[in-house]
C-alpha cells in the first residue's frame, strides 16, 4: 500500500486502538514540525536533545514510551499549558483563548515530540 494511503488508513483505525497501526500511525513530517515548533516559540524554551528551561523532547518522548494515552497527554500539556513535572517553570498553554495553535496541530507536535525518542524503529535520526 501507498504509505500516504496507509497513513490515512491508520489515521482512521488509529480510532480503534488497531495494534498494528497504533504505535506508527500517519508518519510524522519531521522538517514541517521542527519549522512549526521553532515559529511558535517552543524551542525558545525546548531543545531537542538536551535541556534548556524546559526539558528536552526527546527526555519527554522516553518518560511516555509505552503510554498509550502519550499523544493526547501531550497534546493537552500543549493546549493547556504543563506544570509540576519537571521543575517549578510552567509550560504556556497554546491552546483556547490564545488560539496559537489548533488541536490538530498540537497533536501533530505531540506526535514529533513523541518520534524524539531514541528507540530500535527510529534510530538516531533529527538534528
Ligand atoms: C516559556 C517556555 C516554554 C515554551 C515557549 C514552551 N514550553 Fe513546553 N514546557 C516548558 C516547561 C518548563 C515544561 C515542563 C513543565 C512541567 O514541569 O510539567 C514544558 C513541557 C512540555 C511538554 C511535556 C509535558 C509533559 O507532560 O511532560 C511538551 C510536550 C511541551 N512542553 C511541548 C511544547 C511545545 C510543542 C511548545 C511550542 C508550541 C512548547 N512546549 C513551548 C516550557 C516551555
Amino acid at each position: 500500500m501507498h504509505a500516504r494511503a496507509r497513513a490515512r488508513f491508520c489515521t482512521v483505525l488509529a480510532g480503534l486502538a488497531l495494534p498494528a497501526c497504533a504505535a506508527r500511525a500517519a508518519p510524522v513530517d519531521g522538517p514541517a514540525m521542527l519549522a512549526l515548533a521553532r515559529s511558535s516559540g517552543c524551542l525558545a524554551c525546548h531543545a531537542l536533545h538536551h535541556t534548556k528551561v524546559a526539558p528536552s523532547y526527546a527526555a519527554i518522548a522516553a518518560r511516555m514510551q509505552g503510554r498509550p494515552d502519550a499523544v493526547r497527554t501531550l497534546q493537552q500539556a500543549i493546549l493547556n499549558g504543563h506544570s509540576g513535572t519537571w521543575g517549578i517553570i510552567p509550560m504556556p498553554s497554546y491552546g483556547g483563548a490564545q488560539g496559537v495553535l489548533t488541536e490538530a496541530q498540537a497533536r501533530d507536535l505531540a506526535r514529533w515530540v513523541l518520534s524524539q525518542a531514541p528507540g530500535p524503529q527510529d534510530p538516531g535520526h533529527a538534528p
